[in-house]
Parts: structure tokens; C-alpha cells; sequence
């Protein structure tokens, strides 16, 4: 197995969500792990069932240990909807707590340990810039029904606006079936904000040709005579972890491994999934390693700690990471430190509820209603 590159990303695009939720004191900065575990095993036997932790496939092995369950997004928003304990515990992104706690009941409360987990691509789509391309968008195509799908990956309010345009939210496990609900509804989607995992829906719909690109950010990548001729316009945002894989990577694995099968996130860009054995959510890629034969070699194309998690739950499998010591780690996820998890543990057991997510209500209740729509398709 490589060693972990820890990136370097430039942080201008994540947007930090909520700025009001609180950064760690000091005393906590320097825990080792050994003493650690045990503050966070003493604080969970207090807390007993009023704590569940949900973890993401991305979060590090610290986390992952001390999750009840971990999953890919819309596993855990399920689990979210079906969790009966007082506290959700949200190892993710804010996007993820968020619909956390859109999807719990009232008397439930969803912590996110780090104000810094804010998906970059997420803040690629703001809510009112979307407002914004709505109306040129729509006036560019005046007699279609036009029905906005949002990833997951996307803040509550963008989720909200969906609903009301009589759209919904997806995840890279249902998106095709989201946008075939679409299709039955009216007559072109409006994507957003990752244009691969739109171009990927499409291409598995037989849909490579019918594709307009929207790049709210450039005046010449808005074009309403493609919105017009198209049937899915794809927003022009993307994942900056899954953006780096190239084809020549997957032709550098095999040529290294030439009885290697590749599997790559929907995130990844088209020629990416094109050329490799198999893509899938992170559940599907878990599923594809959990079924893998003795011996059989995988290469995963997504976030770097998932394919270390699969190496260590697998060590049959022959588990490899797509691009080396190139792959990356997500920036977001990596802020869920397990010192935060210690933190807001102790805090809970002493009676204090710290970092707290907690979505507008009128934006709650819609965004609840895109959520719910894409938990029926
Ligand atoms: P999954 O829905 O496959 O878990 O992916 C979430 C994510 O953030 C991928 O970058
Ligand atoms: Fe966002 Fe990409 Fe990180 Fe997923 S891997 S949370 S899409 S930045």
C-alpha cells in the first residue's frame, strides 16, 4: 500500500458554512491516540443509546472505528432516518449533516465535530447564483418543463429550491433513477453541480448527445440555444479529488498489473469511467472488494482513505489505489480530526451540546421534501 499523500488543496472554494460552529480548545490538540480511544470509549459507555455515530467511507480510520455505521451518502441518510438516539454524530461533510438533520425528527440533534468539513464542490453551487441561472435558463427553453436534480453534494437551501421547482435530490447511487423520475415529469433536467456524474447518468441513459454544459462563472459557457436543443443541462461544477484521475492512470495500472480490474466513483470524468472495468457509489465499490475473490487485484479510482479502509478489511483482496501516491485525500472530509470526536463526546456527557447543525426551518421543510422524493425512487 503507498503512503498517504496529504494534499495540499487550496481552501478558497470551501466555503466554510457554518462559520458560527466552534474550533477545538487548546487541550484537546495534543491527545495520542491510545489516551484518546479511551475518552472516546468512557464517554460513549455515558452516553450509552443516546449517541449514534455515522461515519462516511471517506472519514479516516479513527473515525470509522468509533462509527455504529458507516456507509456511502445515501446509506447514511437512511440510517439518519431510521436512528432513534437523541444525537447523530455526523462523520461527514456539512452537506451530510445537514440532510441529517433535515431528515431526523425535531427532538433529535445532528453534531458535526468540525465547522471545517465543507465539500468544495458543494460551495460550486450556491443556492442563489443558482436562482440566478434558473431564470436564464428557463427563459431559454420557455415551453419545456424543465426539473432540477441536485446531487447530494449540494447545501440545504439548493436542496430546497429543487423541491419547489418540482425536483428532487440524488446520490451516485440512484442518480439515474432520479433523473428517469424526472423524465417522467417533464421534459430536460437541470444538473447539478457535478457535470461528471451528469455526463456519467447520461451516458448509462443513452444520452451522451443530448448534453448542454452551463458555466455560470464564464460568460461564453452559458448558452441558451444548447439549453434549448438539450434535454440535460449539466452545471458546471466538479470534485476536485476525483477530477485528477486520468485515463493514464488506469493504463499505467494495468500495464503494472495486467490482471488488475478498475473500478472509479461516477465522480470521476467520463473517458475515466469509460475505461475502467466498473464504476459505482462508495457502497458499490465496498461491495465490489467485499465479493472479490482470494487473490483478485482491484485498483480504486476515489478518495484515498476509502481504498486504505478496503486494503485493511480485505487483506485477501489485492486492494490498490488508482493513481499511486498521486491519489488524493479529501480536504473536507480529512477535518473530522477523532480529537473533535473526543471533544464533542465529553461535551455531551458533561451536558453541553457543542457544533451543533441545525437548518433553517422553512428551508428544511422543502429540502425534506426533495430528500424524501429521492428515498421513494
Ligand atoms: P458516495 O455517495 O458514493 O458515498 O459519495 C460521496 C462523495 O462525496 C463522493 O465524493
Ligand atoms: Fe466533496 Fe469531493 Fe470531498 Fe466528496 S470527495 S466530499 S465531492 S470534495
Amino acid at each position: 500500500m503507498v503512503k498517504m499523500e496529504t494534499s495540499e488543496l487550496e481552501t478558497d472554494l470551501s466555503l466554510f458554512k457554518y462559520d458560527h460552529l466552534e474550533q477545538l480548545p487548546p487541550r484537546y490538540r495534543e491527545l495520542d491516540e491510545a489516551e484518546r480511544t479511551e475518552r472516546i470509549e468512557t464517554a460513549l459507555e455515558e452516553l450509552g443509546d443516546d449517541v449514534v455515530i455515522l461515519g462516511h467511507n471517506y472519514q479516516r480510520r479513527e473515525i470509522v472505528e468509533h462509527a455504529d455505521f458507516v456507509g456511502d451518502s445515501y446509506q447514511l441518510s437512511k440510517e439518519a432516518a431510521n436512528a432513534e438516539a437523541e444525537y447523530v454524530i455526523f462523520g461527514g461533510v456539512t452537506f451530510m449533516a445537514e440532510s441529517a438533520d433535515i431528515i431526523t425528527d425535531d427532538d433529535q440533534t445532528v453534531i458535526l465535530p468540525s465547522m471545517e468539513a465543507s465539500c468544495p464542490m458543494a460551495g460550486m453551487a450556491e443556492a442563489l447564483q443558482v436562482d440566478a441561472a434558473w431564470a436564464e435558463i428557463t427563459a431559454a427553453a420557455p415551453d419545456a418543463e424543465i426539473i432540477p436534480i441536485t446531487y447530494m453534494n449540494s447545501y440545504a437551501d439548493l436542496k430546497a429550491f429543487c423541491a419547489e421547482q418540482g425536483g428532487l435530490v440524488c446520490t451516485s447511487s440512484n442518480a439515474h433513477r432520479a433523473f428517469e423520475w424526472a423524465f417522467e415529469r417533464g421534459d430536460k433536467v437541470l444538473f447539478l453541480p457535478d457535470k461528471h456524474l451528469g455526463e456519467n447518468t447520461a451516458h448509462r441513459l443513452g444520452m451522451d448527445d443530448r448534453i448542454a454544459t452551463w458555466d455560470p462563472w464564464d460568460p461564453d459557457g452559458k448558452d441558451p440555444e444548447a439549453v434549448a436543443e438539450s434535454d440535460i443541462i449539466l452545471w458546471d461544477g466538479y470534485c476536485q479529488v476525483h477530477e485528477r484521475f486520468r485515463v493514464d492512470h488506469v493504463k499505467a495500472v494495468r500495464e503494472e498489473n495486467p490482471d488488475a480490474k478498475v473500478i472509479v466513483h461516477p465522480e470521476c470524468r467520463r473517458e475515466v469511467v469509460e475505461a475502467a472495468d466498473r464504476a459505482g457509489s462508495t457502497a458499490d465499490i465496498c461491495r465490489t472488494v467485499e465479493e472479490a475473490a482470494p487473490g483478485e487485484t482491484w485498483a480504486i479510482g476515489t478518495e484515498i482513505h476509502l481504498t486504505e479502509h478496503l486494503a485493511r478489511w480485505h487483506p485477501e483482496v489485492n486492494v490498490l489505489p488508482l493513481c499511486g501516491d498521486a491519489c488524493m485525500d479529501c480536504n473536507a472530509m480529512r477535518q473530522i480530526d477523532p480529537n473533535y470526536l473526543t471533544w464533542v463526546l465529553e461535551e455531551l456527557a458533561a451536558g453541553r451540546e457543542r457544533n451543533v447543525i441545525e437548518v433553517a426551518p422553512g428551508e428544511k421543510e422543502l429540502a425534506k421534501v426533495a430528500l424524501e422524493r429521492m428515498l421513494e425512487v
